[in-house]
């Protein structure tokens, strides 16, 4: 593991957009290629060789899952809004109907680079126009009632789904907590979280260990005891949702058509978390 390139997360955001331009039929996500870049494309080959080849075809699961779904919530009229903590170069916005009001949250350069790009891409009618607000917040910081405000104006009792995923790995139990905390304030019943996140269960596989070793080495601003694992009865025990559904690379990969190529021990599994209010 030497020689891992030294890398930061928000090289990750480029990074997970990479893998869903390299398999865009099972991503589901068509505008990925945007944010294609040198530095990411090395990252990226740097860390499929170092710690699984895989991670291509988890990450275009992951976006595909969670495309599909919060597209059937929009069709049952179910969300008008879709708010996305961590978003990174997700493109969400662009892949479903162009009804929906979209806030992006993430590390403030992230957001401030992404709202410049796509801004620009708008004006040229490269990418159709939508309703995007970015919210530049550290969620390691004392952010919480700043950003309950500011969600709450926006939200207005809008009925939403809050996304989180690729986020929780890189935060700590007490931000993580946190975060949950902020999504009860903000949302009323039958809004929906959709959240991923490590079992323990990862724990047990080779390409964990070669994860931990790659992030110890290579990542260099993720939260103190960040590389979180959560266990699936954190959101079971949340008093104020129901898990009403749970999936994973594999059981995903038979409703999309897709056989996992290497054994379960070379692979990173992330689970898929569906939870309503109530
Ligand atoms: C692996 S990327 C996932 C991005 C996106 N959700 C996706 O699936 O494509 C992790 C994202 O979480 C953001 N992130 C990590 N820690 C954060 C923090 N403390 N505050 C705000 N954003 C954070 C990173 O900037 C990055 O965009």
């Amino acid at each position: 593991m030497s020689n891992s390139k030294n890398i930061k997360v928000s090289d990750t955001a480029f990074v997970t957009c990479a893998f869903r331009r390299l398999n865009e039929k099972l991503s589901g996500d068509y505008y990925a290629k945007i944010w294609s870049n040198a530095n990411a494309e090395e990252i990226l080959r740097d860390y499929t060789s170092k710690v699984s080849a895989e991670e291509i075809e988890t990450h275009c699961i992951r976006n595909r899952y969670f495309l599909e779904t919060i597209k059937t919530c929009i069709e049952q009229s179910e969300i008008k809004m879709l708010i996305n903590f961590g978003a990174g170069f997700s493109m969400y916005p662009f892949l479903v109907d162009d009804s929906i009001a979209h806030v992006e949250i993430d590390k403030p350069e992230v957001v401030a680079y992404k709202e410049n790009v796509i801004t620009e891409l708008i004006s040229k009618k490269q990418l159709p126009k939508r309703d995007i607000t970015f919210i530049g917040v550290d969620f390691s910081t004392d952010y919480f009632n700043s950003l309950l405000n500011t969600l709450k104006q926006l939200i207005n009792n809008k009925p939403c789904f809050i996304i989180i995923e690729g986020v929780l790995f890189f935060l700590n139990k007490s931000e993580t907590e946190l975060i949950f905390k902020l999504f009860n304030e903000l949302q009323n019943t039958n809004d929906y979280v959709g959240s991923v996140s490590y079992t323990e269960d990862v724990l047990k596989t080779n390409a964990y260990s070669r994860l931990i070793a790659y992030t110890n080495q290579g990542l260099k601003d993720a939260s103190t005891e960040g590389c979180q694992i959560v266990p699936t009865q954190f959101y079971e025990n949340l008093k104020s949702y129901n898990l009403i559904e749970i999936q994973d690379y594999y059981s995903c990969s038979k409703i999309y058509g897709h056989t996992p190529k290497l054994s379960p021990n070379e692979i990173l599994n992330e689970s898929f978390y569906l939870l309503r209010k109530k």
